[in-house]
C-alpha cells in the first residue's frame, strides 16, 4: 500500500518530483496525483491547495481512489509563542479547527458538534519518527504539540493570543486540521509536520516570503528520512 504525501506549495512538491521515479500523473477534483516510488516505497504526492476545503477532498481522494495508508502532511505554518521562531518545525501530535464555533449551542469553540472527538491525533509511531528525524538532520528546534487551523492567514498577535490560551497552540496553518478530521472519519493514520515561516503577526506576510525557503527545504527534508523509515 502506498504513502499519500500532501504538500501545500509546488516547491515542496518539486522537490519530491525532481527524487521520485514517477509512473503516472492523473487529475481528480482538479488537483495533480503523482504516483510512483521514493526511496524505495511506493507514494502518491499532491499539492492540495490552500484551505480546509481543497486540503479535506485531496485527503478524501487519496484514500478512496488511491487507497493510501497513511498520510503525511508537510508545509509552513505560523509561529505561535515567542519561543518559536522561523525555522522551527512542529511536529502536530493534536489538530484543532480554530474556526469551528458551535458555542452558541453550549459547544467549546473548536469543537465540531456532534463529533465524539475535541482534537484529531497524529499517530504517536510517525510522531515519534518525525521527532528523531528532525533531531539528526537539522539545526533547527523542533517541537511536539497542538496545531491549529482555519481558513484564515493568521496576521494578528490579538488572534495568536487567543490560539494560544484557547486552544495551547503552537502553530497555526490553513490545512492540517481538515487533513485530519479527513483520516479520522476514514481511520487512516497520519501526521503534520510544519516549519515555521512567520509569527503570525503584523508583519506574517512579508517574514512568509522570506522564510518560505528555508521552510522548504526543512519539510522536503524530513520528508525524505521519514520515507525510508516508514
Ligand atoms: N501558513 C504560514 N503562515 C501562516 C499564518 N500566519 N497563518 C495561517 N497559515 C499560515
Amino acid at each position: 500500500m502506498s504513502i499519500g504525501i500532501i504538500v501545500a506549495m509546488n516547491e515542496e512538491l518539486e522537490v519530491i518530483l525532481r527524487e521520485m521515479q514517477k509512473e503516472k500523473t492523473e487529475v481528480r477534483a482538479n488537483m495533480e496525483f503523482h504516483v510512483g516510488d521514493l526511496l524505495g516505497k511506493k507514494i502518491v504526492a499532491v499539492v492540495c491547495g490552500i484551505g480546509k476545503v481543497n486540503s479535506a477532498i485531496c485527503t478524501q481522494v487519496l484514500i478512496s481512489e488511491y487507497g493510501v495508508s497513511k498520510i503525511v502532511n508537510i508545509g509552513i505554518a505560523g509561529g505561535i509563542g515567542k519561543d518559536i521562531v522561523p525555522g522551527d518545525i512542529v511536529i502536530g501530535d493534536s489538530l484543532v479547527q480554530h474556526d469551528m464555533d458551535a458555542t452558541a449551542f453550549g459547544d467549546k469553540v473548536g469543537q465540531i458538534p456532534r463529533l465524539d472527538t475535541f482534537d484529531f491525533k497524529s499517530d504517536k509511531l510517525l510522531v515519534d519518527l518525525a521527532k528523531g528525524v528532525c533531531e539528526s538532520i537539522t539545526e533547527h528546534k523542533s517541537y511536539i504539540g497542538r496545531i491549529a487551523t482555519g481558513d484564515q492567514f493568521v496576521a494578528d498577535v490579538e488572534k495568536i493570543k487567543w490560539l494560544s490560551e484557547e486552544f495551547n497552540a503552537l502553530a497555526c496553518e490553513m490545512e492540517g486540521g481538515s487533513i485530519a478530521h479527513t483520516c479520522y472519519l476514514n481511520n487512516i493514520p497520519f501526521i503534520v509536520i510544519r516549519s515555521i515561516s512567520d509569527n503570525a503577526n503584523t508583519g506574517a506576510h512579508m517574514d512568509f516570503e522570506k522564510f518560505k525557503y528555508i521552510a522548504v527545504e526543512n519539510s522536503s527534508n524530513i520528508l525524505k528520512n521519514m520515507i525510508s523509515n516508514m
